[in-house]
């Protein structure tokens, strides 16, 4: 006997009751990306490799260790499942020379993939939503982003996710810095892991990120990036919090926020919820202003940010947010041939008409066909057998009311389905 085959660790199955939580959520999405003018994009999940090693850069743990990389097997071209979309939206808007009449706003929805342990909240294949502003240079859009993500933390009723926002400044004073930041970490050796010995000449700004109690202080004491920065970076900082001030947006300085991505410079910021234990954080972002010429553009500003959907739906779920599952207006149940033809018949109509029709397929009693139109939360069963066929008619049942079953004919069984369904929704108080 063959085992039966599963789905690769971290990357999971999202079954028909989440599907419909995810689509609410989409449905929210949308609407929200409409009201701040952005525009939809889609990427391929596949890129090639050097796009990513360039754009996230060579030292970080997603490219050094995370991403699922393979060879064509046609001409062994280095492929990459995309980590990421903002790589690959910049790419998109250079190939298609998108900016060529001003700034753009856009955004993306979809699997990301990245090699990590999986854990609650940290999957190998993973969803994003992305939202990239191409052009703008001032700290308003910026600010503007942070305050489309509180509204929509509001428009889906999530509380308690705090904003932290820094700046990394320009990479002059990032360097300046990072000199100094060596210096000192060299001085202070002894008290390094073997972790931090690793990134000290690579990548010492992670050191600041440690975990590890025995380096905390030190680490505290290091000198800070907010130091080195000039009176351009500090302007463009102290704008973007002018503008969370004027919206009341709440906020923390975190000095110690670099991002995991090398393409940051100027405000980066993150969401961070404390229900979802160490996976806290649900979107992430920043401005980029490098990345476009990097990538091989005229330069151009850029900012963005990404959330993690899996995160936020655990968040909104556990927030005690109730999916609903729609169930048809109706559920046709039929029994003899004459009856089935013309039970497909009258629900396609009905289908023309606007309703949502489950019709019977797969035969069966009468009594088992009733339980399944039970089961299917359709308010209305519509019931076909010989007699109704003859007719040109069907049996009216209503399932969720005390109601006299009616024989209806065809041409007003649209109608009457639509009275019953109006009524419903009155009482419910919905319309
Ligand atoms: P990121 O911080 O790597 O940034 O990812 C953004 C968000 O994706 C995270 O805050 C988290 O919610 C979610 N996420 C990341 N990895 C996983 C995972 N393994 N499992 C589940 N969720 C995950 C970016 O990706 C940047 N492209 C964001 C950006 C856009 N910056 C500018 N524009």
């Amino acid at each position: 006997m063959s085992t039966t085959l599963q789905a690769i660790r971290g990357m999971n199955d999202i079954l028909p009751a989440d599907a419909e939580l995810w689509e609410q959520f989409e449905e929210t999405i949308r609407d929200w990306l409409r009201a701040y003018g952005y525009r939809p994009i889609r990427m391929p999940l596949v890129e090639p490799t050097p796009l990513f090693a360039r754009a996230i850069g060579e030292v970080t743990d997603i490219v050094e260790k995370e991403m699922y990389s393979f060879e064509d097997s046609l001409n062994g071209e280095k492929l990459t499942l995309r980590p990421e979309g903002t790589a690959s939206c910049v790419r998109a808007v250079l190939q298609h020379n998108m900016l060529y009449d001003g700034p753009k706003r856009l955004w993306y929805m979809g699997p990301m993939f990245r090699h990590e342990r999986p854990q609650k909240g940290r999957y190998r294949q993973f969803h994003q939503v992305g939202v990239e502003a191409l052009g703008f240079t001032g700290p308003d859009i910026d600010a503007e982003q942070i305050a489309m993500c509180a509204r929509l933390w509001d428009d889906l009723g999530l509380e308690g996710i705090r904003l932290e926002i820094n700046s990394l400044g320009q990479s002059e004073e990032r360097a300046r810095h990072r000199a100094d930041l060596i210096a000192y970490l060299e001085q202070h050796q002894d008290q390094l892991d073997a972790e931090a010995k690793r990134r000290l000449h690579s990548n010492p700004l992670r050191i600041l990120d440690t975990k590890n109690p025995a380096m905390q202080a030190m680490v505290e004491a290091a000198p800070k990036l907010m130091d080195f920065l000039g009176d351009e970076s500090l302007g463009h900082f102290n704008g973007v919090q002018q503008t969370l001030k004027d919206l009341a947006i709440p906020y923390r300085i975190n000095p110690r926020l670099v991002r995991g991505l090398d393409y940051y410079n100027l405000t980066v910021f993150e969401w961070v919820s404390d229900e979802l234990g160490a996976q806290g954080t649900v979107c992430a972002g920043g401005r980029y202003d490098g990345l476009v010429a990097q990538l091989g553009g005229k330069p151009a500003p850029a900012c963005g940010f990404a959330m993690g959907i899996e995160r936020l739906l655990a968040l909104w779920q556990d927030q005690g947010y109730k999916h609903e599952t729609l169930a048809p207006d109706a559920y046709f149940v039929h029994q003899g041939a004459a009856a089935g033809r013309f039970a497909f018949r009258a629900a396609e109509a009905l289908r023309s008409a606007g309703f949502a029709i489950h019709l019977h397929c797969g035969g069966g009693s009468f009594k088992s066909q009733m339980k399944k139109a039970d089961a299917s939360g359709a308010p209305v069963a519509l019931i076909v057998g010989d007699d109704e066929a003859a007719e040109n008619a069907v049996t009216v049942k209503e399932l969720r009311a005390e109601a006299e079953q009616q024989r209806i004919g065809f041409d007003q069984l649209a109608d009457h389905l639509g009275d019953i369904i109006f009524s419903m929704e009155d009482d419910d108080g919905s319309l």
